[in-house]
C-alpha cells in the first residue's frame, strides 16, 4: 500500500467501540506511542464515544458530523471491535464499521495471515504460513441490499466490474511489490453464476503480471486446502463474504482471533480504518484476559500505512518476542493477563 512521508505527527482518531474493543485498544496505544517515540514520529489520539452504549443512550450511531470529521480531519482510524448482546441485529455496527468502509470506499480489507511462533498452530506441520487476504470490502452480500415478503428471504450479492476488478488489481499489485509469485481467486462460479465476473476479471488482470501465477479455487475448495497445506497460499483474493470466513478460517491456522489483524484501505489514498479482525468477545469482556496483540499488529499496519515501515517490524518483532518468551493470554494456552502480554511486548519495542 501507498504509505504516507514520515516525520510529522499523525492523527488517529479512536473508536474502540464495545466488549473487549475498550480493553485492548486502551492496550496497544501506549505500545504504539513507544514505538513511535522510538522511531522519531508521533501519534495524536483523540477517542470518540461510539459504541453501543452510546447507541442504547442516545439514539445515535456514527452522526454525520463525525462522519465528516472521520473522512476530512483525521490521518487514520483505530477502532476496536463493535457488538452487544443488547443489539442482536448489529445496527450501530452497520453504520460505524460498515458504514465507514463503505462510505470512505475502503475497497480493500488486508488481512495477514502469519504464523507468529510454531507452536501457535493446531497442524502438525505447517510449514511457513505467511500469505495475505485481499477481502473485498465494498460490495458482496454485505450492502444489505434485498427484500422479504411473505415466506421469502431475498439477499442479493452485488458483484460490479469496476468493484471486481479494483479489489484484483489491488492483490497483484501488492503481490509484485511484495515480490510474492502467485495469487489465489477465490470465488463460487461453479453455483451462483454472476461470480462469472470474478473469473474474467483474473484472466483478464493476470495478464498485466506475467511473473505471477494466476490460480483459482472455489471457495469451498480453498477452504479444505488452506487447513491442509497453508503454506502454498501468498496472496488470496475474494469477495467479502468469503474474505471474512476465510479470515477467521486463516486466523485458527496460527493461533486465534486474538493475533489477527486487519487494515481497510483505499490504494493511494491516506488513511484508512485499522481493525482486529476479532469482534467484541463479550463472554471474556471485563475480565482483563483479552489477547491485545491483535490489536498491536493492527497498530503496526496502522504505523506503516502511516509512513513508518521500521515501526511496523519492530512491533510485529515484539510481539513475536513476547509470544516466544510465554506472555500469553488464555487464548493462546497462556495464564497471562491482557495488562500482562502488553507489558511483555511494550519492553520489547
Ligand atoms: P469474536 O471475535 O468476538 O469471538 C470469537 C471467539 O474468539 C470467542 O471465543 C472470543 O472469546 C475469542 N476472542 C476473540 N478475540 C479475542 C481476543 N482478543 N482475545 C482472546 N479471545 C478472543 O466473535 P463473535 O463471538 O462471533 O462475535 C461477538 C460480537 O462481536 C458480535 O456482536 C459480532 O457481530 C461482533 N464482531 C465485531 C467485529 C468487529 O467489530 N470488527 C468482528 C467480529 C465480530
Ligand atoms: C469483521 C466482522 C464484521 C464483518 C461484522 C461485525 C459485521 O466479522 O470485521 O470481520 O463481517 O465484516
Ligand atoms: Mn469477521
Amino acid at each position: 500500500m501507498t504509505g504516507r512521508p514520515a516525520g510529522r505527527t499523525a492523527k488517529i482518531a479512536v473508536i474502540a467501540g464495545d466488549g473487549i474493543g475498550p480493553e485492548v485498544i486502551e492496550a496497544a496505544i501506549p505500545i504504539l506511542d513507544r514505538a513511535a517515540a522510538k522511531h522519531g514520529f508521533g501519534l495524536q489520539w483523540e477517542r470518540l464515544p461510539y459504541s453501543a452504549d452510546h447507541y442504547l443512550r442516545t439514539k445515535e450511531t456514527l452522526p454525520d458530523a463525525a462522519f465528516h470529521h472521520l473522512r476530512d480531519d483525521v490521518d487514520a482510524i483505530f477502532l476496536g471491535a463493535l457488538g452487544d448482546p443488547r443489539l442482536p441485529g448489529n445496527e450501530h455496527a452497520r453504520d460505524i464499521l460498515l458504514g465507514l468502509r463503505f462510505k470512505l470506499d475502503l475497497y480493500v480489507n488486508f488481512r495477514p495471515v502469519e504464523l507468529l511462533h510454531p507452536d501457535l498452530t493446531p497442524l502438525r506441520n505447517p510449514g511457513t504460513i505467511d500469505c495475505v487476504i485481499f477481502r473485498e470490502n465494498t460490495e458482496g452480500q454485505y450492502l444489505g441490499r434485498g427484500r422479504s415478503s411473505g415466506d421469502e428471504h431475498v439477499a442479493e450479492e452485488v458483484n460490479t466490474g469496476k468493484g471486481v476488478e479494483r479489489i484484483v488489481r489491488a492483490a497483484f499489485e501488492w503481490a509484485k511489490a511484495h515480490g510474492k509469485t502467485r495469487v489465489t481467486m477465490s470465488d463460487k462460479s461453479n453455483a451462483i453464476p454472476t461470480h462469472r465476473i470474478w473469473q474474467e476479471t483474473l484472466q483478464r488482470i493476470a495478464r498485466e503480471y506475467p511473473t505471477i501465477t494466476a490460480e483459482h479455487r472455489y471457495v469451498d475448495a480453498l477452504a479444505m486446502e488452506l487447513v491442509r497445506e497453508p503454506a502454498r497460499f501468498q496472496v488470496i483474493v475474494t469477495n467479502n463474504l468469503y474474505g471474512d470466513i476465510l479470515s477467521d478460517l486463516g486466523a485458527g491456522l496460527v493461533g486465534g482471533l486474538g493475533v489477527a489483524a486487519s487494515a481497510n484501505l483505499h490504494p493511494g489514498r491516506r488513511g484508512g480504518l485499522f481493525e482486529p479482525v476479532h469482534g467484541s468477545a463479550p463472554t471474556i469482556a471485563g475480565k482483563g484476559v483479552a489477547n491485545p496483540a491483535a490489536a498491536v499488529l493492527t497498530g503496526a499496519l496502522m504505523v506503516e500505512q502511516l509512513g513508518h515501515p521500521d515501526a511496523a517490524r519492530d512491533l510485529e518483532r515484539a510481539v513475536r518476542e513476547a509470544l516466544t518468551i510465554g506472555a500469553r493470554t488464555p487464548d493462546l494456552g497462556g495464564k497471562s493477563t491482557t495488562r500482562e502480554v502488553a507489558s511483555a511486548i511494550a519492553a520489547r519495542v
